[in-house]
Protein backbone atom coordinates (compact mmCIF):
# COMPACT_ATOMS: atom_id res chain seq x y z
CA UNK A 1 0.00 0.00 0.00
CA UNK A 2 1.18 3.40 -0.66
CA UNK A 3 2.49 5.60 2.21
CA UNK A 4 2.44 9.80 1.46
CA UNK A 5 5.47 11.21 2.94
CA UNK A 6 3.38 13.88 4.35
CA UNK A 7 2.27 10.73 7.09
CA UNK A 8 5.82 9.06 7.53
CA UNK A 9 5.76 10.82 11.46
CA UNK A 10 2.45 8.51 12.20
CA UNK A 11 4.91 5.14 11.09
CA UNK A 12 8.44 5.24 12.82
CA UNK A 13 9.64 2.19 13.07
CA UNK A 14 7.58 0.32 9.83
CA UNK A 15 8.14 -0.37 6.66
CA UNK A 16 6.48 1.47 4.17
CA UNK A 17 5.92 1.74 0.09
CA UNK A 18 6.21 5.75 -1.17
CA UNK A 19 6.17 6.19 -4.49
CA UNK A 20 7.26 9.75 -6.33
CA UNK A 21 10.61 11.53 -8.34
CA UNK A 22 13.95 11.82 -6.98
CA UNK A 23 14.88 15.49 -6.53
CA UNK A 24 18.13 15.26 -5.66
CA UNK A 25 20.66 12.58 -5.16
CA UNK A 26 24.47 12.74 -3.49
CA UNK A 27 26.63 9.45 -3.41
CA UNK A 28 30.01 8.16 -2.04
CA UNK A 29 29.93 5.16 -3.90
CA UNK A 30 29.13 3.19 -0.87
CA UNK A 31 26.31 5.11 0.64
CA UNK A 32 23.75 7.29 -1.05
CA UNK A 33 21.21 9.99 0.31
CA UNK A 34 17.91 10.15 -2.27
CA UNK A 35 16.27 13.11 -1.75
CA UNK A 36 12.85 12.09 -2.73
CA UNK A 37 9.23 13.84 -3.17
CA UNK A 38 5.90 12.65 -3.68
CA UNK A 39 3.71 15.32 -4.50
CA UNK A 40 3.05 15.51 -0.34
CA UNK A 41 6.08 16.52 0.62
CA UNK A 42 9.95 15.70 0.39
CA UNK A 43 12.01 13.46 2.39
CA UNK A 44 15.91 11.81 2.66
CA UNK A 45 16.07 8.49 1.41
CA UNK A 46 19.09 6.51 2.70
CA UNK A 47 20.45 3.44 0.60
CA UNK A 48 23.97 1.86 1.92
CA UNK A 49 25.40 -0.40 -0.66
CA UNK A 50 26.25 -3.37 1.49
CA UNK A 51 23.05 -3.63 3.18
CA UNK A 52 21.32 -4.11 -0.10
CA UNK A 53 20.90 -6.89 -2.94
CA UNK A 54 23.50 -6.11 -5.90
CA UNK A 55 20.17 -5.65 -8.23
CA UNK A 56 18.90 -2.64 -5.57
CA UNK A 57 21.76 -0.45 -5.13
CA UNK A 58 22.45 -0.95 -9.20
CA UNK A 59 18.60 1.42 -9.61
CA UNK A 60 19.93 3.48 -7.19
CA UNK A 61 23.32 4.26 -9.03
CA UNK A 62 20.99 3.88 -12.22
CA UNK A 63 18.34 6.86 -10.80
CA UNK A 64 19.05 10.50 -12.12
CA UNK A 65 17.29 13.78 -11.29
CA UNK A 66 13.12 13.48 -11.82
CA UNK A 67 13.34 9.41 -12.56
CA UNK A 68 10.31 8.08 -11.52
CA UNK A 69 10.71 5.50 -8.58
CA UNK A 70 8.91 3.17 -6.04
CA UNK A 71 10.78 2.37 -3.09
CA UNK A 72 10.39 0.37 0.06
CA UNK A 73 12.21 1.18 3.36
CA UNK A 74 11.90 1.97 7.23
CA UNK A 75 11.05 4.83 8.52
CA UNK A 76 13.39 6.68 11.25
CA UNK A 77 13.74 10.26 12.80
CA UNK A 78 16.57 12.39 11.76
CA UNK A 79 19.42 10.93 14.72
CA UNK A 80 20.38 14.64 14.54
CA UNK A 81 16.48 16.84 13.76
CA UNK A 82 13.83 16.39 16.00
CA UNK A 83 10.81 15.96 13.93
CA UNK A 84 12.77 15.17 10.62
CA UNK A 85 12.07 11.49 9.00
CA UNK A 86 14.11 9.47 7.12
CA UNK A 87 13.63 6.17 5.06
CA UNK A 88 16.40 3.72 5.16
CA UNK A 89 16.11 2.03 1.89
CA UNK A 90 15.40 -2.27 1.79
CA UNK A 91 14.15 -2.32 -1.75
CA UNK A 92 13.88 -0.11 -4.89
CA UNK A 93 12.17 0.44 -8.35
CA UNK A 94 12.47 2.74 -10.89
CA UNK A 95 9.74 3.53 -12.97
CA UNK A 96 11.13 5.60 -15.68
CA UNK A 97 14.75 6.80 -15.78
CA UNK A 98 14.59 10.99 -16.65
CA UNK A 99 17.24 11.85 -19.13
CA UNK A 100 18.75 15.32 -19.18
CA UNK A 101 16.36 16.81 -17.11
CA UNK A 102 16.62 20.62 -18.08
CA UNK A 103 16.16 22.10 -14.25
CA UNK A 104 19.24 21.13 -12.72
CA UNK A 105 20.08 22.80 -8.90
CA UNK A 106 22.05 25.14 -9.98
CA UNK A 107 20.63 28.85 -10.78
CA UNK A 108 18.33 29.40 -13.81
CA UNK A 109 17.10 32.82 -15.20
CA UNK A 110 13.45 33.53 -15.19
CA UNK A 111 12.49 33.56 -18.37
CA UNK A 112 14.53 30.19 -18.94
CA UNK A 113 12.67 29.15 -15.74
CA UNK A 114 8.96 30.10 -17.49
CA UNK A 115 9.76 28.52 -20.34
CA UNK A 116 9.68 25.20 -18.42
CA UNK A 117 6.86 26.36 -16.61
CA UNK A 118 5.63 22.35 -16.77
CA UNK A 119 8.36 21.06 -14.94
CA UNK A 120 9.62 23.96 -12.80
CA UNK A 121 6.24 23.47 -10.88
CA UNK A 122 8.03 20.17 -9.38
CA UNK A 123 10.80 22.40 -7.91
CA UNK A 124 10.38 22.52 -4.08
CA UNK A 125 9.82 26.71 -3.72
CA UNK A 126 6.48 26.20 -6.20
CA UNK A 127 5.86 23.47 -4.40
CA UNK A 128 5.76 25.26 -1.03
CA UNK A 129 3.70 28.87 -2.84
CA UNK A 130 0.60 26.66 -4.77
CA UNK A 131 0.51 24.95 -2.09
CA UNK A 132 0.09 28.08 -0.44
CA UNK A 133 -2.39 29.55 -2.90
CA UNK A 134 -4.36 25.95 -2.04
CA UNK A 135 -4.70 27.23 1.48
CA UNK A 136 -5.07 30.83 0.74
CA UNK A 137 -8.60 29.43 -1.34
CA UNK A 138 -9.23 26.96 1.12
CA UNK A 139 -8.97 29.50 4.09
CA UNK A 140 -11.21 32.38 2.59
CA UNK A 141 -13.85 29.95 1.67
CA UNK A 142 -13.90 28.40 5.39
CA UNK A 143 -14.80 31.98 6.67
CA UNK A 144 -17.07 32.61 3.97
CA UNK A 145 -18.79 29.56 4.36
CA UNK A 146 -18.54 29.56 7.86
CA UNK A 147 -20.66 33.06 8.30
CA UNK A 148 -23.44 31.57 5.68
CA UNK A 149 -22.43 32.67 2.17
CA UNK A 150 -23.57 31.06 -0.52
CA UNK A 151 -20.53 29.82 -3.59
CA UNK A 152 -22.20 30.99 -6.85
CA UNK A 153 -20.64 31.62 -9.86
CA UNK A 154 -20.56 34.20 -12.14
CA UNK A 155 -20.64 33.93 -16.23
CA UNK A 156 -17.01 34.15 -17.67
CA UNK A 157 -18.66 35.55 -21.19
CA UNK A 158 -20.49 39.00 -20.60
CA UNK A 159 -21.69 41.81 -23.03
CA UNK A 160 -20.93 44.47 -20.94
CA UNK A 161 -18.05 45.47 -19.26
CA UNK A 162 -17.47 45.66 -15.37
CA UNK A 163 -14.47 47.93 -14.23
CA UNK A 164 -13.90 50.39 -17.30
CA UNK A 165 -13.66 49.73 -21.04
CA UNK A 166 -10.20 50.08 -22.00
CA UNK A 167 -8.85 46.66 -20.30
CA UNK A 168 -11.33 44.41 -22.00
CA UNK A 169 -10.12 40.79 -23.93
CA UNK A 170 -13.04 41.07 -27.23
CA UNK A 171 -13.99 37.39 -28.09
CA UNK A 172 -16.17 36.59 -30.93
CA UNK A 173 -19.21 35.04 -29.38
CA UNK A 174 -21.25 33.45 -32.89
CA UNK A 175 -22.09 36.34 -34.53
CA UNK A 176 -21.56 39.16 -32.10
CA UNK A 177 -18.92 40.26 -30.06
CA UNK A 178 -18.43 39.44 -26.05
CA UNK A 179 -15.72 40.20 -23.85
CA UNK A 180 -13.98 37.76 -21.59
CA UNK A 181 -15.12 38.94 -17.93
CA UNK A 182 -13.38 41.69 -15.47
CA UNK A 183 -15.00 40.79 -12.28
CA UNK A 184 -18.29 39.67 -11.71
CA UNK A 185 -19.44 41.97 -9.54
CA UNK A 186 -22.92 42.86 -11.47
CA UNK A 187 -23.74 39.12 -11.30
CA UNK A 188 -23.35 38.92 -7.93
CA UNK A 189 -25.26 41.67 -6.79
CA UNK A 190 -28.02 40.36 -8.44
CA UNK A 191 -27.18 37.22 -6.36
CA UNK A 192 -27.14 38.58 -2.90
CA UNK A 193 -30.67 40.31 -3.58
CA UNK A 194 -31.95 36.71 -4.07
CA UNK A 195 -29.29 34.80 -1.57
CA UNK A 196 -28.17 37.48 1.14
CA UNK A 197 -24.82 36.98 1.05
CA UNK A 198 -23.07 35.54 -1.92
CA UNK A 199 -19.26 34.92 -3.14
CA UNK A 200 -17.88 33.59 -6.30
CA UNK A 201 -14.15 32.64 -6.59
CA UNK A 202 -13.29 32.28 -10.11
CA UNK A 203 -10.53 33.89 -13.19
CA UNK A 204 -10.73 37.48 -14.37
CA UNK A 205 -9.09 38.91 -17.10
CA UNK A 206 -7.84 42.23 -17.80
CA UNK A 207 -6.02 42.85 -20.98
CA UNK A 208 -3.74 45.97 -18.80
CA UNK A 209 -0.63 46.30 -20.90
CA UNK A 210 1.40 46.54 -17.28
CA UNK A 211 4.26 44.75 -17.39
CA UNK A 212 4.64 45.02 -13.22
CA UNK A 213 5.63 41.73 -10.51
CA UNK A 214 1.70 42.12 -9.69
CA UNK A 215 -0.17 41.99 -12.79
CA UNK A 216 -1.56 39.01 -14.62
CA UNK A 217 -4.12 38.98 -17.92
CA UNK A 218 -5.95 36.10 -15.97
CA UNK A 219 -6.18 36.29 -12.75
CA UNK A 220 -8.57 34.39 -9.86
CA UNK A 221 -10.67 36.42 -7.41
CA UNK A 222 -12.91 36.01 -4.83
CA UNK A 223 -15.98 38.43 -4.93
CA UNK A 224 -18.35 38.98 -1.52
CA UNK A 225 -21.45 40.59 -2.38
CA UNK A 226 -23.64 41.34 0.99
CA UNK A 227 -27.20 42.70 1.28
CA UNK A 228 -28.11 45.48 3.83
CA UNK A 229 -24.55 46.46 5.35
CA UNK A 230 -22.84 49.84 5.00
CA UNK A 231 -19.53 50.63 4.24
CA UNK A 232 -18.01 50.61 7.24
CA UNK A 233 -19.16 47.33 7.70
CA UNK A 234 -17.99 46.12 5.21
CA UNK A 235 -14.86 46.72 5.78
CA UNK A 236 -14.82 44.86 9.29
CA UNK A 237 -15.90 41.67 7.58
CA UNK A 238 -12.49 42.48 5.19
CA UNK A 239 -10.23 42.13 8.03
CA UNK A 240 -11.98 39.72 9.85
CA UNK A 241 -11.89 37.87 6.31
CA UNK A 242 -7.64 38.65 5.98
CA UNK A 243 -7.35 37.69 9.75
CA UNK A 244 -8.72 34.64 9.17
CA UNK A 245 -7.00 33.38 6.01
CA UNK A 246 -3.59 34.33 7.21
CA UNK A 247 -4.29 32.08 10.67
CA UNK A 248 -5.38 29.54 8.15
CA UNK A 249 -2.23 29.71 6.23
CA UNK A 250 0.10 29.48 9.22
CA UNK A 251 -1.60 26.83 10.64
CA UNK A 252 -1.70 24.62 8.12
CA UNK A 253 1.35 25.59 5.95
CA UNK A 254 3.98 25.19 8.36
CA UNK A 255 6.08 23.19 6.46
CA UNK A 256 5.47 25.28 3.13
CA UNK A 257 6.24 28.82 5.05
CA UNK A 258 9.65 27.19 6.87
CA UNK A 259 10.94 26.05 3.34
CA UNK A 260 9.93 29.65 1.66
CA UNK A 261 11.49 31.25 5.36
CA UNK A 262 8.86 33.74 6.06
CA UNK A 263 9.28 35.81 8.86
CA UNK A 264 6.04 34.13 11.04
CA UNK A 265 6.28 37.30 13.38
CA UNK A 266 5.18 39.40 10.46
CA UNK A 267 2.16 37.52 10.13
CA UNK A 268 1.20 37.13 13.38
CA UNK A 269 1.06 40.55 13.49
CA UNK A 270 -1.67 40.93 10.92
CA UNK A 271 -3.67 38.28 12.85
CA UNK A 272 -2.91 40.09 16.34
CA UNK A 273 -3.13 44.21 15.30
CA UNK A 274 -6.25 45.94 14.04
CA UNK A 275 -5.35 47.45 10.29
CA UNK A 276 -4.84 51.31 10.10
CA UNK A 277 -7.41 53.11 7.96
CA UNK A 278 -6.51 56.52 5.94
CA UNK A 279 -8.79 58.44 4.29
CA UNK A 280 -7.75 59.34 0.64
CA UNK A 281 -7.12 62.40 1.16
CA UNK A 282 -4.83 61.70 4.73
CA UNK A 283 -2.93 59.06 2.44
CA UNK A 284 -2.13 61.73 -0.17
CA UNK A 285 -1.20 64.16 2.19
CA UNK A 286 1.27 61.75 3.86
CA UNK A 287 2.44 60.42 0.99
CA UNK A 288 3.53 64.40 0.21
CA UNK A 289 5.16 64.06 3.53
CA UNK A 290 7.17 60.84 2.57
CA UNK A 291 7.98 62.35 -0.40
CA UNK A 292 6.09 61.40 -3.32
CA UNK A 293 4.90 64.08 -6.06
CA UNK A 294 1.43 62.33 -6.13
CA UNK A 295 -0.97 65.18 -6.33
CA UNK A 296 -4.87 64.73 -5.28
CA UNK A 297 -7.21 62.95 -7.61
CA UNK A 298 -4.69 60.66 -8.69
CA UNK A 299 -4.86 56.56 -8.10
CA UNK A 300 -1.47 55.74 -5.79
CA UNK A 301 1.13 54.00 -8.15
CA UNK A 302 3.50 50.94 -7.03
CA UNK A 303 5.70 53.33 -5.56
CA UNK A 304 3.20 55.33 -3.43
CA UNK A 305 1.61 51.45 -2.18
CA UNK A 306 5.31 50.58 -1.02
CA UNK A 307 5.59 53.80 0.18
CA UNK A 308 2.53 53.87 2.43
CA UNK A 309 3.28 50.21 3.96
CA UNK A 310 6.62 49.21 4.00
CA UNK A 311 6.76 50.29 7.68
CA UNK A 312 3.63 48.87 8.65
CA UNK A 313 3.03 45.32 10.00
CA UNK A 314 -0.99 45.10 9.37
CA UNK A 315 -2.50 46.21 6.35
CA UNK A 316 -3.83 49.80 5.11
CA UNK A 317 -6.91 50.33 4.06
CA UNK A 318 -7.22 53.54 1.87
CA UNK A 319 -10.79 54.49 1.65
CA UNK A 320 -13.74 57.16 0.39
CA UNK A 321 -11.56 58.43 -3.15
CA UNK A 322 -12.51 60.73 -5.22
CA UNK A 323 -15.73 59.54 -7.47
CA UNK A 324 -14.46 60.68 -11.11
CA UNK A 325 -11.50 58.14 -10.81
CA UNK A 326 -13.89 55.50 -9.63
CA UNK A 327 -16.07 53.40 -11.82
CA UNK A 328 -19.65 53.92 -12.20
CA UNK A 329 -21.19 51.55 -9.32
CA UNK A 330 -19.92 53.01 -6.34
CA UNK A 331 -22.14 54.61 -3.90
CA UNK A 332 -21.64 58.50 -3.59
CA UNK A 333 -20.41 59.53 -0.44
CA UNK A 334 -23.34 60.99 2.45
CA UNK A 335 -21.21 64.35 3.39
CA UNK A 336 -18.95 64.88 0.45
CA UNK A 337 -20.42 64.60 -2.88
CA UNK A 338 -17.02 64.05 -5.17
CA UNK A 339 -16.20 61.51 -3.04
CA UNK A 340 -17.51 58.07 -3.16
CA UNK A 341 -17.77 54.66 -0.45
CA UNK A 342 -14.99 52.64 -1.59
CA UNK A 343 -11.50 51.25 -0.48
CA UNK A 344 -8.19 49.15 -1.75
CA UNK A 345 -6.53 47.33 1.07
CA UNK A 346 -3.14 47.78 0.52
CA UNK A 347 -0.99 44.39 2.06
CA UNK A 348 1.62 44.80 4.91
CA UNK A 349 5.41 45.54 4.11
CA UNK A 350 5.01 47.31 0.82
CA UNK A 351 2.84 44.73 -0.63
CA UNK A 352 0.33 46.68 -2.53
CA UNK A 353 -3.69 46.39 -3.20
CA UNK A 354 -5.08 42.98 -2.13
CA UNK A 355 -8.87 44.27 -1.81
CA UNK A 356 -10.76 46.30 -4.12
CA UNK A 357 -14.50 47.34 -2.62
CA UNK A 358 -17.00 49.54 -1.89
CA UNK A 359 -20.57 50.31 -1.31
CA UNK A 360 -22.95 50.00 -4.39
CA UNK A 361 -24.86 52.92 -5.47
CA UNK A 362 -28.82 51.27 -4.41
CA UNK A 363 -30.80 54.50 -5.68
CA UNK A 364 -32.52 54.04 -8.92
CA UNK A 365 -32.09 57.54 -10.57
CA UNK A 366 -28.52 58.03 -8.99
CA UNK A 367 -27.38 54.77 -10.65
CA UNK A 368 -29.02 55.78 -14.38
CA UNK A 369 -27.26 58.91 -14.41
CA UNK A 370 -24.25 56.92 -13.38
CA UNK A 371 -24.27 54.83 -15.96
CA UNK A 372 -25.22 57.82 -18.73
CA UNK A 373 -22.52 59.72 -17.35
CA UNK A 374 -19.99 56.86 -17.92
CA UNK A 375 -21.02 56.58 -21.49
CA UNK A 376 -21.99 53.31 -20.86
CA UNK A 377 -25.50 51.84 -23.00
CA UNK A 378 -28.20 51.93 -20.88
CA UNK A 379 -30.00 48.70 -22.78
CA UNK A 380 -27.34 46.85 -21.62
CA UNK A 381 -27.96 47.51 -18.12
CA UNK A 382 -31.85 47.75 -17.82
CA UNK A 383 -31.41 44.41 -15.96
CA UNK A 384 -28.80 45.76 -13.40
CA UNK A 385 -31.14 48.77 -13.08
CA UNK A 386 -33.89 45.95 -12.10
CA UNK A 387 -31.77 45.53 -8.78
CA UNK A 388 -32.69 49.26 -8.08
CA UNK A 389 -36.35 49.12 -9.41
CA UNK A 390 -37.33 45.84 -7.39
CA UNK A 391 -36.65 46.20 -3.38
CA UNK A 392 -33.23 48.02 -3.50
CA UNK A 393 -31.25 47.90 -0.65
CA UNK A 394 -27.51 48.69 0.82
CA UNK A 395 -25.16 46.59 -0.15
CA UNK A 396 -21.59 46.13 -0.67
CA UNK A 397 -19.04 44.07 -2.23
CA UNK A 398 -15.42 43.56 -2.62
CA UNK A 399 -12.75 41.26 -4.50
CA UNK A 400 -9.94 39.66 -2.94
CA UNK A 401 -6.96 39.25 -5.30
CA UNK A 402 -6.05 35.03 -4.43
CA UNK A 403 -2.28 35.53 -6.54
CA UNK A 404 -2.13 39.09 -4.74
CA UNK A 405 -2.57 37.39 -1.23
CA UNK A 406 -0.67 34.56 -1.92
CA UNK A 407 2.40 36.38 -3.00
CA UNK A 408 2.00 38.28 0.73
CA UNK A 409 1.13 35.36 2.68
CA UNK A 410 4.70 33.74 0.93
CA UNK A 411 6.47 37.10 0.71
CA UNK A 412 7.95 36.56 -2.69
CA UNK A 413 8.64 39.07 -5.36
CA UNK A 414 7.31 38.02 -8.62
CA UNK A 415 3.74 37.09 -9.00
CA UNK A 416 4.27 34.76 -12.02
CA UNK A 417 5.23 32.55 -9.41
CA UNK A 418 1.60 32.07 -7.36
CA UNK A 419 -0.37 30.83 -10.00
CA UNK A 420 0.41 27.25 -12.22
CA UNK A 421 0.47 28.65 -15.37
CA UNK A 422 0.47 32.54 -15.71
CA UNK A 423 -0.89 34.71 -18.12
CA UNK A 424 0.80 37.94 -18.82
CA UNK A 425 1.77 40.51 -21.51
CA UNK A 426 4.31 38.59 -22.77
CA UNK A 427 3.50 35.22 -21.92
CA UNK A 428 1.00 32.63 -23.13
CA UNK A 429 2.91 29.64 -23.27
CA UNK A 430 3.24 26.52 -21.56
O1 LIG B 1 -9.70 46.31 -7.52
P1 LIG B 1 -10.40 45.46 -8.55
O2 LIG B 1 -10.24 45.85 -9.96
O3 LIG B 1 -11.92 45.46 -8.11
C1 LIG B 1 -12.97 44.93 -8.79
O4 LIG B 1 -12.88 44.32 -9.84
C2 LIG B 1 -14.27 44.99 -8.05
N1 LIG B 1 -15.38 44.88 -9.02
C3 LIG B 1 -14.29 43.86 -7.06
C4 LIG B 1 -15.53 43.82 -6.23
O5 LIG B 1 -15.96 44.83 -5.72
N2 LIG B 1 -16.10 42.65 -6.08
O6 LIG B 1 -9.92 43.95 -8.38
C5 LIG B 1 -10.04 43.29 -7.14
C6 LIG B 1 -8.71 42.68 -6.71
C7 LIG B 1 -7.56 43.68 -6.53
O7 LIG B 1 -7.59 44.29 -5.27
C8 LIG B 1 -6.36 42.78 -6.70
O8 LIG B 1 -6.11 42.06 -5.51
C9 LIG B 1 -6.81 41.81 -7.77
O9 LIG B 1 -8.22 41.79 -7.72
N3 LIG B 1 -6.35 42.23 -9.10
C10 LIG B 1 -5.35 41.64 -9.79
N4 LIG B 1 -4.54 40.61 -9.49
C11 LIG B 1 -3.61 40.26 -10.41
N5 LIG B 1 -3.47 40.85 -11.61
C12 LIG B 1 -4.26 41.89 -11.96
N6 LIG B 1 -4.14 42.47 -13.16
C13 LIG B 1 -5.26 42.33 -11.03
N7 LIG B 1 -6.21 43.30 -11.05
C14 LIG B 1 -6.86 43.23 -9.88
MG1 LIG C 1 -8.41 47.97 -7.55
Amino acid sequence: MQTFIKNLSTKVGEEVTLKGWLNNKRSSGKIAFLEIRDGSGFVQAVAVKDALAPEVWDVVEKLTQESSLEVVGTVSEHPKQKGVYELQIVKLLNCQIAIDYPISNKEHGPEFLMDNRHLWLRSKHQWAILRIRHLVKAGLQEYFNGQGYVELDTPMFTPTSCEGTTDLFEVNYFDRKAYLTQNGQLYLEAMCMAFGRVYDLCPNFRAEKSKTRKHLTEFWSLNPEIAFIEHEESLKIQEASLKHVVKYVMEHGKEELALLERDLSELQAVVDKPFTHYEYGDAIAELKKRGSDIEYGHDLGADDEELLTNDSDVPVIVKNWPKNIKPFYMKGHPTDSKLVLNADVLASRGFGEIIGGSQREDDYQTMLDNIKAAGLPVETFEWYLDLRRYGSVPHCGFGIGIERITRWISGIHHIRETIPFPRMLNRLEP
